[in-house]
């Protein structure tokens, strides 16, 4: 017993001991438990301020946001598309990003999705199918890594083209129809001028192509005669009845004028064509290349023709050397020197001496036309405004004030220069210069 007695507060003693420590540990063990629950929960609080944070960012965003998979499968979206869309966030995700474009887009899709495996893709602009019709947007669009850094999908942000870029579109738009209507407009002036110049283009015409006729006339008078008389001679007629024939039918005469008439005939038809080639010049296309041309023979057309319209005799002097070699659009110049006559003839029609003065000369540089008329200048108050597009001081159907407006715009895409001055010696002097081929195309 006493053994027992003498052990037994050894054992006490250790067991007491192992038991303060168990609690020990168990204390160390519930202290580093509740720490790691504060930890967590800590960590929990921040995670939630992270995620509102960056919900906060992604729904604050105008931008639209997309997170998808590498099949396309949306993961993610932010509060910017859903309005776009109409759809819930919920609705969006699961399903194939192409369910939000037009079908008839889907090749750009493709393609996008091709530009994407090389590198990111900046500004692409694809129209997203909203809840109130197409949104055109500019997207960016990089590839999503894993922790790996291997590409697990794709993260889209979709900027929607503003107003101001809409608005630049439509005046690009307007801008394009613009200057076609400018086109047309040149068109419809030049066509004005050909039909001032059409009755005596008639005129002119008529001339050569009456000649003709009365030469065929003749012509077929003959053939008749000539045919009759080879009659005669296959019949075997005598050598008597045939000379009797000739001098009857004065066949001699005939064959002696058949030259002059096939010459007057093949002049006739020539002066139509140059009529012709003359009017060309007026439905000379505005693309046409810019090239060497005969500026003298253009001035001279022009006023062959206004001339021959002019309702009062002009007297003029055209001291243009010819050729005179000049460098442009012959059309559009022919265009510019039509109008710059036509408006001085027309000054001239109240004026008791009306005459014309023609000059030009060039030099390394290129040519100056100049054209003066002895009308009554150009008055104070119109001289600004003459080169705007429809000034005009003359009756109403008598000129559409396009004139000046469409010929300066021709000479300045020639690099070239116009302008009209009242001339110390009374009436106003245009002056064009075209710079020659060098200096326009350099
Ligand atoms: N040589 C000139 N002498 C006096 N005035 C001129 C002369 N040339 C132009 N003008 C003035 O400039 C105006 C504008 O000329 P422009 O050629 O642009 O139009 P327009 O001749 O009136 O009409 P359109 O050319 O369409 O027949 C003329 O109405 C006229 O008042
Ligand atoms: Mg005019």
């Amino acid at each position: 017993m006493t053994d027992s007695l003498d052990i037994e507060p050894v054992q006490s003693i250790q067991s007491e001991d192992a038991w303060v420590s168990v609690i020990q540990k168990m204390d160390e063990a519930y202290t580093d438990l509740v720490q790691s629950q504060v930890e967590v929960e800590r960590k929990n609080v921040e995670l939630e301020e992270a995620k509102s944070f960056s919900d906060s960012i992604q729904s604050a965003m105008n931008d639209v946001l997309i997170v998808c998979d590498n099949d396309g499968i949306i993961e993610g979206v932010n509060r910017a598309l859903t309005e776009v869309a109409g759809e819930s966030e919920s609705a969006l995700i699961g399903r194939s990003i192409t369910t939000l474009i037009d079908p008839s887009l889907h090749g750009k899709v493709q393609a996008f999705r091709e530009r994407l495996q090389a590198q990111p893709v900046r500004d692409f602009e694809i129209e997203l199918q909203g809840k109130s019709g197409k949104v055109p947007l500019s997207v960016n669009c990089t590839a999503r890594l894993n922790h790996r850094g291997k590409s697990v999908g794709m993260v889209l942000v979709g900027r929607p083209l503003g107003e101001l870029q809409r608005a630049y579109k439509e005046l690009n738009i307007a801008h394009a129809e613009l200057q076609l209507a400018q086109q047309r407009l040149i068109q419809s002036e030049k066509m004005a001028s050909l039909g001032r110049l059409v009755a005596g283009v008639a005129h002119e015409l008529n001339n050569p192509i009456s000649f003709v006729y009365g030469n065929m006339h003749v012509l077929r008078r003959y053939t008749d005669k000539l045919s009759s008389y080879f009659d005669a001679v296959a019949s075997g007629e005598s050598r008597d009845a045939l000379r009797e024939m000739r001098e009857k039918m004065r066949l001699e005469k005939a064959i002696k004028d058949l030259n002059s008439l096939v010459d007057g005939t093949m002049e006739g038809a020539d002066r139509v064509k140059e009529i012709v080639n003359d009017l060309r010049q007026f439905s000379t296309s505005q693309e046409s290349e810019k090239a060497p041309f005969d500026l003298g023979h253009t001035v001279h057309t022009a006023l062959h023709w206004i001339m021959k319209e002019s309702k009062y005799p002009v007297e003029v002097i055209d001291n243009i050397p010819r050729p005179f070699k000049a460098y442009g659009h012959a059309g559009q110049i022919h265009q510019v020197v039509v109008n710059l006559i036509e408006n001085a003839v027309d000054a001239m029609e109240t004026s008791e001496q009306r005459s014309l003065i023609i000059n030009a000369k060039s030099d390394k540089d290129g040519v100056l036309l100049t054209i003066k008329d002895s009308g009554p200048g150009i008055a104070a108050k119109d001289a600004p405004q003459i080169f705007e597009p429809f000034y005009t001081t003359k009756p109403v159907g008598m000129g559409t004030g396009l004139g000046l407006s469409i010929s300066y715009g021709i000479v300045s895409q020639h690099d070239g220069e116009l302008s009209i001055d009242n001339h110390t010696g009374g009436g106003a002097i245009a002056s064009l210069f075209l710079p020659n081929r060098e200096s326009t195309d350099a």
